[in-house]
């Protein structure tokens, strides 16, 4: 029988992840299909209900779900519960558990460009998305962190949080912007730059680190007006197609225990996107 996968989400229309993993099933000639669902959160509860109802294999989860569905989980994994989000759910003999691949998705996906150990980053923003990265970033030997936010007292939290003191620190935009130069790594985890606000930028650049890379994790417009400057300056950079191929891939891994090809992952989001990568 045809195994069923999907993703849950407001707005899903424009979700690539049907694309993706379709053609993953496909390469790794797996009898599956992959949906996405449009579900609003006063649906959310009937739907995972559903999903239970009709023996869904698996299925992502994506905003405004991620954390709403923790509960309606027959387990969850600890990375994940930490984060507190959940992005993928695997059906295991009918016990839906709950699992984060955005930390990793990320993770693994600079650490193609750049080896983590002893390096300095600069996290900009506090939210969701810099939660997962920031987590699963500092699991990594010798890193250092600082992180940069508009809204200070969220970085502040987010440190004090997760007990991570010792290697992270909070700091101003301005302060970042003034002290650039330090860091090997700069993650721009904000909506600073995304379609249609495309020419803004979170901190302004004039000199960098030499050998410096930047990723942001936007990926429309693919390369942000940060990636941009940062480039024309000498950084290494990328964009958050990357993180997104990684995700699911390891989203798929947990689903079927293949982990699928990411570069073509990363082909077929380009041609979509109908750009180059950076
Ligand atoms: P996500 O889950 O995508 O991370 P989020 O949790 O809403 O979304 O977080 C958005 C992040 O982008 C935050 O760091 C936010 O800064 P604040 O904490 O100060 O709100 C940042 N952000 C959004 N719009 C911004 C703007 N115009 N200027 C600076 N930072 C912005």
């Amino acid at each position: 029988m045809k195994s069923l996968y999907g993703v849950i989400g407001s707005p899903i229309a424009h979700s690539m992840s049907p694309l993706i993993h379709n053609d993953a099933f496909l390469q790794n000639g797996m009898d599956a299909h992959y949906h996405a669902f449009h579900v609003e959160p006063d649906q959310l509860e009937t739907a995972v209900a559903g999903m239970r109802a009709l023996g869904i294999n698996g299925f992502n989860v994506t905003i405004p779900h991620k954390e709403a569905i923790i509960p309606l989980l027959d387990s969850v994994d600890d990375a994940a519960l930490q984060i507190g989000a959940v992005n993928t759910v695997v059906n295991r003999d009918g016990e839906l558990i709950g699992y984060n691949t955005d930390g990793r998705g990320f993770v693994e996906a600079l650490k193609e460009v750049v080896k983590l150990k002893d390096k300095h980053v600069l996290i900009i923003g506090a939210g969701g998305a810099a939660r997962a990265i920031l987590f699963t970033l500092a699991l990594e030997k010798g890193v250092q962190i600082d992180i940069c936010n508009r809204t200070v007292s969220k970085a502040e939290d987010l440190i004090r949080e997760f007990s991570l003191e010792r290697i992270t620190r909070s700091i101003t935009v301005d302060q970042a912007a003034r002290e650039i130069q330090r860091y090997d790594v700069v993650v721009q985890t904000t909506s600073v730059g995304m379609y249609p606000k495309i020419n803004d930028i979170p901190l302004p650049l004039k000199s960098i680190k030499q050998h410096a890379v930047f990723t942001d994790i936007i990926y429309n417009p693919i390369e942000t007006k940060l990636l941009q400057e940062a480039k024309a300056i000498g950084a290494i950079t990328q964009n958050g197609i990357h993180m997104f191929a990684y995700q699911a891939a390891l989203a798929f891994e947990i689903w079927t225990g293949k982990f699928p090809d990411t570069v073509r992952m990363k082909k077929l989001v380009e041609e979509h996107l109908g750009g180059k990568t950076c």
